[in-house]
C-alpha cells in the first residue's frame, strides 16, 4: 500500500488534470482492489460550487464518471429545480472507489470506515484547492462528517453554513440516495427539502 501522493503533487504545483491522472493508480487502501476504476471528481475546473458525496455507486464504477446513477439524476433533478446549471458544478465523492459486497447477483454499497475515509481524503482536498469553489456542499453524512468533523449532524445542520479555516464556505444536506430509499409518503417533501437546500447555496453565490 502506498501512501496518498496527492500532498506532494500540489507542493510541486500539479494541476488537477495531473492530479486526477494519478489517482488513477491510487494504491493508498485497499479498496483499489475490487472496484474497477478510480471515479476522480468531475466538472469545470473553475467552478464556484463543489458537491461531495459519499462514494462511487455501481454505475459510476463502471463508468468512471461520479453520480451518473439514479441517486446521480435525482441530484440532476433537485440542482436544475434550485436554479444551479449541474454544468458549472465540480461533482466529487469524499472515497474515489466503489466499495461494495455481493447480494446475490448484485453489488450492493458498503459504506467506506474511518481508514479508508482518512486515506482518500487528501484526493478531496487537492480538489477543493485546485478547483477553489466558494461554496463545498457535503451530500450526505459521510461527506459532511468527513469534512466537518464526527459531530456533526445532517439532520440537525442541514442547509446552514458552517465556519471553518479553509476557504469556501461549507453547507451540507442529505445524500440523494435517502430520499430514493424514503417511503412514497415522504419522498416528495424530502426532495423538495434538499432543493430548499441548494437553492439556499444559490442564494449565497449572489
Ligand atoms: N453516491 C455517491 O455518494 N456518489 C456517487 O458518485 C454516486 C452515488
Ligand atoms: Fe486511493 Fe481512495 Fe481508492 Fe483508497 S479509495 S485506493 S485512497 S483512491
Amino acid at each position: 500500500m502506498r501512501k496518498n501522493p496527492a500532498p506532494e503533487l500540489l507542493e510541486r504545483g500539479a494541476s488537477l488534470d495531473e492530479v486526477a491522472e494519478s489517482a488513477r493508480g491510487c494504491t493508498a487502501c485497499d479498496l483499489y482492489k475490487n472496484a474497477t476504476q478510480t471515479v476522480f471528481g468531475e466538472g469545470s475546473a473553475r467552478a464556484e460550487v463543489m458537491l461531495v458525496g459519499e462514494q462511487p455507486g455501481d454505475q459510476e464504477d463502471v463508468s468512471g464518471e461520479p453520480f451518473v446513477g439514479p441517486a446521480g439524476k435525482l441530484l440532476d433533478r433537485a440542482l436544475e429545480e434550485a436554479g444551479i446549471d449541474r454544468r458549472k458544478t465540480y461533482v466529487t465523492n469524499v472515497v474515489k472507489h466503489f466499495k461494495w459486497m455481493p447480494k446475490g447477483k448484485r453489488r450492493i454499497h458498503k459504506k467506506p470506515n474511518r481508514e479508508e475515509i482518512t486515506a482518500c481524503r487528501p484526493w478531496l482536498e487537492a480538489e477543493i484547492a485546485l478547483v477553489k469553489p466558494r461554496v463545498v456542499v457535503c451530500l450526505g453524512a459521510t461527506a459532511a462528517q468527513a469534512l466537518l468533523g464526527a459531530s456533526f449532524r445532517v439532520t440537525k445542520d442541514r442547509g446552514k453554513f458552517v465556519e471553518w479555516d479553509l476557504e469556501p464556505m461549507v453547507t451540507a444536506t442529505v445524500h440523494p440516495s435517502s430520499i430514493l430509499r424514503a417511503d412514497d409518503q415522504r419522498r416528495a417533501s424530502e426532495f423538495a427539502a434538499l432543493v430548499a437546500d441548494l437553492k439556499g447555496v444559490a442564494g449565497a453565490l449572489k
